[in-house]
């Protein structure tokens, strides 16, 4: 692994951005590829479910896109990452639980299509990852704001994987549910969040695609890293 580690020295200032569908893999995979390269890692999905929970919790409307957008400008989102967590913090109140919940799932589709919502998001990531050696990972961390990323990954897996995976992250809480009802969320999100109007779910045409169906999570990562030693 160090092997590994001291071959990728070129690798420094590099951005790398994940991105794909819902239960794809994308955050564990790219926290995990972060502290292998010993990169910042950067959650832009939790950035839009940290607006939801505060929006939620404050009485702002899912649908109101002029609120939301303003908020989302201002809103202190912060990280503090480990090679296990990624903690969230809003205004230093720890939220990294409460972005996770069933509500906040449901109603993150509808505040991350906002377009002034994006437009204030995109400009603090792209702050965030200005220096470079990022694994930056979200839904449109590929297409839209790391376009000129030095290496592009498309996660994905079959919806009857993603929702197993669902199953036992949910289970692992507490959570009761059956997998064909983690199938219809996770096609509902799929169908609602790649025909949105902004930023719509689409893979990056210089994208590598990781069917990950058949992978363990280390195995991703293995080999996302021989990739990107090909590559580079
Ligand atoms: O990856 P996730 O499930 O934590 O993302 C939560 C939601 O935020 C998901 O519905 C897609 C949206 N999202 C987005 O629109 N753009 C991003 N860059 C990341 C996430």
């Amino acid at each position: 692994m160090n092997d590994i580690k001291l071959n990728l020295s070129k690798l420094k200032g590099k951005i790398i951005a994940v991105d794909g569908p819902a239960g794809s893999g994308k955050s564990t995979t790219a926290r995990m590829l972060a502290a292998r390269l010993g990169y910042k890692y950067l959650d832009t999905g939790a950035m839009y479910r940290a607006l939801t929970h505060f929006a939620l919790a404050n009485d702002i409307s899912p649908s109101d896109g002029a609120k939301l957008s303003v908020l989302a400008g201002k809103l202190p989102i912060d990280f503090e990452t480990h090679e296990e967590t990624n903690r969230v913090f809003i205004n230093a109140e720890d939220v990294t639980e409460a972005i996770r919940t069933p509500e906040v799932t449901l109603h993150v589709s509808e505040v991350s299509a906002h377009k002034g919502v994006r437009t204030a998001m995109v400009v603090k990531q792209r702050e965030i990852g200005k220096d470079g050696s990022i694994v930056a990972e979200g839904r449109d961390t590929t297409t839209v704001v790391f376009l000129n990323a030095d290496i592009k990954i498309y996660l994905t897996a079959s919806v009857r994987e993603r929702a197993q995976r669902r199953l036992l992250e949910l289970a692992k809480k507490g959570v009761s549910t059956n997998v064909e009802e983690q199938e219809a969320d996770i096609r509902r999100r799929d169908e609602y969040d790649s025909n949105r109007e902004h930023s719509p779910l689409t893979k990056a045409t210089d994208a590598f695609t990781v069917d990950t169906t058949d992978m363990t999570i280390e195995g991703q990562v293995d080999h996302i890293i021989s990739l990107i030693r090909s590559v580079l």
